[in-house]
């Protein structure tokens, strides 16, 4: 693996899965893989369990890592080609990104989309600016549209609870993503990619239920059941995928914010006993009720603990290209 910007970056995902277990088991197995290695968290946006948990997950393979919140420590960057620069920007990315590369051996960096223009956000052109100009591996930890360590979290997260508690008679896990309300528009980026993951992993029945005007680009989502009807879709679910996402047809617009789609325990009572899943942060009691964050299906906690497993697994993936 050079770099770790999408699903399309994995070669067998059940495999990198399975790295990410037997790091689990055993964190510490690897601990020289990284030595003397230097890995560059760069933030433009917010954060908790991204940078901690890739920060332990660096460590834990003998790398140092040095985060930089370039969002409001930093210049702000240009990412536009031949930009005049006489706004408000003060460095353009083909000067830094060179500089990046020469501190560090490894880049990860969080962008996040505007989310008022579709084509500039949907073109990726802050983390393609950043791999172009860097010449080192780039991870993303989150971009414009999607969120790739936080799907690859969600597959292992689903698949250490399978290999747990099997599904007695059935093949494959139903798994439903399904929109939630939330105060403000939210990128698309943890449902696009979520999407993306479950339909690559090939191992569950999936449903995307939002309301009318909530279509994600079907890029992500082409190979799921898609419905408007969100008690439908909950019907004898194992997991429940639970997420805020706004507009992708008329870019970046809240329409409908039913309360009525919050996900609570009333809901939980059609599912065949679904574990729920949420990346955080959640807003309580608007995108998820309390009884649901606070009882026993939801897996909210583990899978935030397991966002180390999967970072450990991708560096470590990265870190052995980068030997050979
Ligand atoms: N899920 C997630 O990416 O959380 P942070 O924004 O806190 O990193």
């Amino acid at each position: 693996m050079k770099n770790f910007t999408s699903v399309h970056d994995v070669q067998d995902i059940k495999a990198l899965v399975e790295k990410a277990l037997a790091y689990k088991a055993n964190p510490l197995q690897d601990k020289s893989l990284g030595a003397n290695k230097r890995i560059g968290l760069l933030f433009l946006n917010p954060s908790m369990r991204t940078r901690l948990s890739t920060q332990i997950a660096a460590q834990n393979l003998g790398m140092e890592p040095i985060v930089f919140n370039v969002g409001n420590e930093g210049w702000k960057l240009e990412f536009e080609e031949e930009a005049i620069m006489s706004g408000t920007t003060s460095e353009h990315v083909k000067d830094a990104a060179p500089v990046f590369g020469k501190y560090f051996d490894i880049l990860a960096i969080r962008t996040f989309p505007s989310l008022n223009n579709k084509e500039e956000d949907y073109s990726e052109l802050y983390i393609n600016q950043i791999i172009k100009y860097a010449g080192i591996p780039v991870i993303s930890l989150e971009s414009a549209t999607v969120h790739p360590l936080q799907s690859l979290t969600d597959v292992i997260t689903m698949t250490e609870y399978l290999q747990n508690n099997p599904l007695p008679g059935k093949k494959k896990p139903k798994v439903v993503l399904t929109w939630a309300p939330h105060v403000k528009p939210l990128p698309q980026c943890v449902a696009n990619s979520f999407a993306e993951w479950v339909n690559a992993w090939g191992e569950a029945d999936f449903v995307i239920t939002h309301p009318e005007d909530y279509e994600l680009d079907e890029k992500f989502t082409k190979g799921a059941t898609i419905t408007h009807d969100q008690d439908e879709a909950l019907k004898d679910a194992d997991f429940v995928y639970v997420k805020n996402w706004s507009t992708y047809t008329d870019y970046g617009k809240i329409y409908c914010n039913d309360p009525s789609w919050m996900m609570n325990n009333k809901k939980l009572a059609l599912t065949n006993n679904a574990r729920v899943m949420h990346c955080l942060p959640v807003r309580r009691n608007v995108e998820l009720s309390d009884e649901i964050l606070d009882g026993e299906n939801s897996l909210v906690t583990q899978e935030a603990g397991n966002r180390v497993w999967a970072a450990q697994a991708v560096l470590s993936e990265i870190l052995s290209n980068q030997s050979k």
